[in-house]
């Protein structure tokens, strides 16, 4: 529902942004407001075969947010059945700096299968920021608060210290207080 926010601080640092939704985060999204905040199209749905590719520059930066426990999951297991998780899934892939920061309860985040989704990405050099634990029935306040600006300013960091030469080999520290990325080791 906030994401528009995100567009707009992206937009207002010089980002070229350009959103595509899950089918499910489409019910949410104010997907009139993203297109205007953008200036592309929200994508939801893979291009008919047969049909032109998408005119889409190739991503300097990926920031999945908010993420899901079910996009997660799946992105880890290399399932790529919506189109927002085939892009990602090639984006971390291709080695494209990648950030997820996810927004799910604690009775998901506290499952097995959450937590080995979250150590496998990470090993293969994703991004996470820690977003305060909320229980479930307990995310709008949270919601609120979404760290977009500081998902913002590291994904832009990922990108320029790609773009800048060798892998770090360790994380560095997210550009301000507030949520904090797990890891930032980019592949
Ligand atoms: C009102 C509502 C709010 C939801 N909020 C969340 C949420 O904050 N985090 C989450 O992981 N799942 C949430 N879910 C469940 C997801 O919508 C569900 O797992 C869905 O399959 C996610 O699809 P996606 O990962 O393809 O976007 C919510 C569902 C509903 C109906």
């Amino acid at each position: 529902m906030h994401a528009v926010d995100f567009v707009e601080v992206a937009r207002s640092s010089g980002w070229d942004c350009h959103v595509i939704a899950t089918p499910s985060g489409a019910a949410f999204a104010d997907l009139d407001a993203l297109e205007a905040a953008s200036g592309h199209p929200v994508t939801t749905q893979h291009r008919k075969p047969g049909t032109p590719r998408r005119d889409r520059p190739k991503a300097d930066a990926v920031v999945i947010a908010p993420a899901t426990a079910n996009t997660i999951c799946k992105l880890a297991a290399g399932i790529a059945d919506t189109y927002a998780l085939d892009v990602a899934s090639e984006c971390v892939g291709l080695g494209i700096p990648t950030m997820v920061v996810p927004f799910a309860n604690s009775a998901l985040t506290g499952r097995a299968p959450f937590r080995r989704a979250t150590t496998a990405l990470i090993e293969e050099g994703v991004s996470f920021f820690e977003v305060p634990e909320h229980e479930p029935r307990h995310g709008g306040p949270l919601a609120e608060r979404f760290p977009w600006l500081p998902a913002m300013t590291h994904a832009a960091e990922l990108a320029e210290r790609r773009r800048s030469g060798p892998e770090p080999a360790a994380a560095a520290p997210a550009a301000s207080a507030g949520p904090r990325p797990r890891s930032s080791r980019i592949r």
